[in-house]
Order: C-alpha cells, then sequence, then structure tokens
C-alpha cells in the first residue's frame, strides 16, 4: 500500500501571497497568530505578509521567538503565546525554522499531552489535527510547507528531534518566489542543494515509487537547470520562481516515502555547531550518493545523472553511470559554493565516533538505500572530514 499526503490547497506564482485574506476569509478565521523569525523582518519579508493583512482588516499577533535551527523553547513559549493571543489560526512565513516551529506549535496546542515537545519526537501519536496554518516559504528550501515532519533541537540532549506526524501539515502553502528574492547567495545556495538533497535521497530510498520519482526526477531536472542562476542573480525571476516550485515539488514526494543518512548526518551537525542545515546536506551528499551506490538502489543514478543534465548517459555502463552522476551534483555543490570539508565548517574531529552514533539513531537512517553502522557512518563523516 501507498499513501501520498499532501496540502489541502496550495497556490504558486509571483505576489500569490495576496491571497491570504481571501483564503482567512472563505475558511472563517477570525485572527492569525504571525511565526516568523527576526532576520526576516530585519529584510522586510515580513512586512510583505502584514500587509496583505492589514490591507484586509485581518488582524494578527506576532510571533518571532525562533532562532535557526529551533529549539523546544521557541515552540512552548510560542503555545503560550498562541493561547494568550486568541488567535484561530496561524500563518507561518519563513524557512524551514519558522514553519517547522509553527507546525510544533499547532499540534502542542490542539495535542496538549504532548506539551513536552521531547514526546513528538519520531512518529507521535497525537490525535488531532494541528491548528489550521497556512504556510508561506522564504527559503527554496526545506519545502517544510507541504511535508509531514518538523525538526526540532532538544538543546539538553544536544540532538536534532524529527517528528514525523500527518497532522501537522499546514492546510495551505502559499509558494511566493517574491518573497525568496531577499535571500543572500549563501542561503540560496544551501537551501537549493537541501532542495536537491530531498530529491536524490528519496529517488532512491527503498520506498520510492511511480509517483514519488516522477516528483523527485523533474525536482531534480529543475534544480540543476536553475539554481546557479538563482545564485549568481537573486533577481533572476525565472530562476527564483522555478526553484520555489522545484523545492516544493521535491516536498511532495520526500515528505511521504522519507529521506536517508544526509539528513541524519546532517542533523546532529546542526545540533552540536548550529551548522546551516542546507550547509551540512551539500557538503556530506556527494560522499553518501558514493556510498549508496553500492546498494540496490545503484540503477537509478543512471536517472539521477540525466536529470543533472548529464550528457550521452545511456551509452554509459552502470559504474560510469554513477560516477557521472555523483560528478554532475558536485560540480553543482562547488559552483554555487558550498565548503567542500568538514574541517573547514568548524567540525572537531574527536566529535566525529558521537556524531555517528546520533546519526545513526536519526528516524532518517530507516529510508537509507544501503544498510548501515556507526562504523560506516563515523567512516563517512571521516571521509568528509
Ligand atoms: N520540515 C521539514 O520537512 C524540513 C525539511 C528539511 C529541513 N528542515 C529544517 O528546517 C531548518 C532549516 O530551514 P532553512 O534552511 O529554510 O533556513 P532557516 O529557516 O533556518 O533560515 C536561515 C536564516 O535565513 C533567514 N532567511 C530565510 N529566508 C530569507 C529570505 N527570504 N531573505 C533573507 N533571509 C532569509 C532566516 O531568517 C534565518 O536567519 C532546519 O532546522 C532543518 O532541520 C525541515
Ligand atoms: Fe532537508
Amino acid at each position: 500500500m501507498k499513501r501520498i499526503i499532501l496540502n489541502e490547497t496550495s497556490y504558486f506564482g509571483a505576489g500569490c501571497r495576496s491571497v491570504i485574506a481571501d483564503e482567512a476569509k472563505r475558511r472563517g478565521f477570525k485572527k492569525a497568530f504571525f511565526v516568523t523569525d527576526k532576520d526576516l523582518i530585519k529584510f522586510g519579508v515580513a512586512d510583505k505578509i502584514t500587509e496583505v493583512l492589514n490591507n484586509a482588516s485581518v488582524p494578527f499577533e506576532l510571533y518571532s521567538d525562533v532562532k535557526a535551527n529551533p529549539t523546544i523553547a521557541n515552540v512552548q513559549n510560542g503555545v503560550a503565546a498562541y493561547k494568550a493571543s486568541g488567535a484561530d489560526f496561524i500563518i507561518a512565513l519563513g524557512g524551514g525554522s519558522a514553519i517547522d516551529t509553527a507546525k510544533g506549535i499547532g499540534i502542542v496546542v490542539n495535542n496538549p499531552e504532548f506539551a513536552d515537545v521531547k514526546s513528538l519526537e519520531g512518529v507521535a501519536d497525537t490525535k488531532h489535527k494541528a491548528v489550521p496554518t497556512f504556510a508561506l516559504p522564504t527559503t527554496a528550501g526545506t519545502a517544510a510547507e507541504v511535508t509531514i515532519n518538523y525538526v526540532i533541537i532538544d538543546e539538553d540532549a544536544k540532538k536534532k528531534m524529527v517528528c514525523v506526524d500527518p497532522n501537522d501539515i499546514p492546510a495551505v502553502a502559499i509558494v511566493d518566489p517574491e518573497l525568496m528574492y531577499s535571500m543572500p547567495k549563501g542561503l540560496t545556495a544551501a537551501t537549493g542543494m537541501d532542495a536537491l538533497t530531498h530529491a536524490i535521497e528519496s529517488y532512491i530510498t527503498p520506498g520510492a515509487w511511480v509517483m514519488s520519482d516522477m516528483f523527485e526526477y523533474q525536482a531534480i531536472e529543475m534544480i540543476a537547470q536553475n539554481l546557479k542562476a538563482a545564485v549568481d542573480n537573486g533577481n533572476d525571476t525565472v530562476a527564483r520562481e522555478n526553484m520555489s516550485q522545484a523545492q516544493y515539488i521535491a516536498g511532495m514526494g520526500f515528505s511521504n516515502v522519507g529521506l536517508g543518512i544526509v539528513h541524519s548526518m546532517a542533523h546532529p551537525l546542526g545540533a552540536f555547531y548550529d551548522t546551516p542545515h542546507g550547509v551540512a546536506n551539500a557538503l556530506l551528499l556527494p560522499y553518501i550518493m558514493e556510498y549508496n551506490a553500492q546498494s540496490d538502489a545503484a540503477p537509478k543514478y543512471r536517472g539521477i545523472a540525466k536529470a543533472m543534465g548529464v550528457e550521452g548517459v545511456d551509452a554509459m555502463s552502470q559504474d560510469e553511470a554513477v560516477k557521472a552522476a555523483v560528478e554532475a551534483v558536485r560540480a553543482l555543490s562547488i559552483s554555487v559554493g558550498i565548503p567542500q570539508k568538514l574541517n573547514e565548517i568548524g567540525v572537531k574531529k574527536e566529535d566525529l565516533h558521537e556524531l555517528a552514533v546520533a546519526a545513526f539513531n536519526d528516524v532518517c537512517t530507516g529510508g537509507n538505500p544501503r544498510t548501515t553502522s556507526v562504523d560506516d557512518i563515523e567512516a563517512l563523516y571521516n571521509l568528509a572530514y
């Protein structure tokens, strides 16, 4: 049996954020709890939403206590603020951090027995849908607006908790590339490579099937064709729009079939060093693609190479196609300025074993196409060091 969970309604295209007001009216909502973060206020992105709300006289309460790689406290403070606000729906604006925080808030408000947040890790048995949420991504990106996952740091345990829960999916996704124009080059590159990692990991996960393949192949192709242009010129409206859609398409797939150990290994880097999620994935991806090529997923590397735009793939042997796929991904990563070694981003060699144990226990490990171990993962960290 296969299962697909997607938003109730999704909007795409430059300026589509204007639908917030109509959607709120149509659904009978009275007051918004507006979750975003401080940088999005500073960069004027939050203003683009408050303008829509003010023009339509939709009252709102702003909540911006969200750090990149959000914490349990960000969620719990948000729950208290939501309850005090009198709001009846959530607007989440941001990268994965703000949207994930909003998901956690929406779940805990309607499922108060999970108020500790820690008990939401993994597949949580919540009984009620989250507070209805409109999610507007500002990065391209995590696809948090269409996934059934959210990722929260447990600071005491120094752990990134992946929470998987169909009840958390935002009711409405509003994918407006104009909200992404202000991303600096490094953020565009890192978040775009995160989207590519989603597409590749879920293209080769054992649970992949015709429908997820359809999404992921298309996402890989669109990212290969548009990421560098979006990094080189943040005002390239075509590249920005294509990236906004590519990351969503990747999310339609990976949310439903899962990821692999690139994400398992990226999460502890976020928990230990606050490494930006996209940088961690992008750096690790080529090394782990090589490792995972020794699995039943090997034939699918031909598809990855093709979608990446490599010429002459049909005439290649399987080994050549694997190499071509990995090299194309590495070349894209280098071309957008991603660091290629863990020692360049502040990772400490003496932590590698502890990181490997945490990565092995991550929820995403179950989706990896090659059976792995703590030793293998530690060897991969060493290789990337
Ligand atoms: N829910 C999911 O399915 C899922 C999937 C992958 C990753 N994640 C999680 O998402 C988080 C990462 O999210 P992210 O990579 O989108 O970054 P982010 O949300 O952490 O944002 C990083 C920084 O960029 C700023 N920023 C975002 N958009 C901007 C814009 N348009 N202009 C200027 N600045 C902007 C933010 O304010 C923040 O300071 C991690 O915690 C990761 O684990 C979640
Ligand atoms: Fe990711």
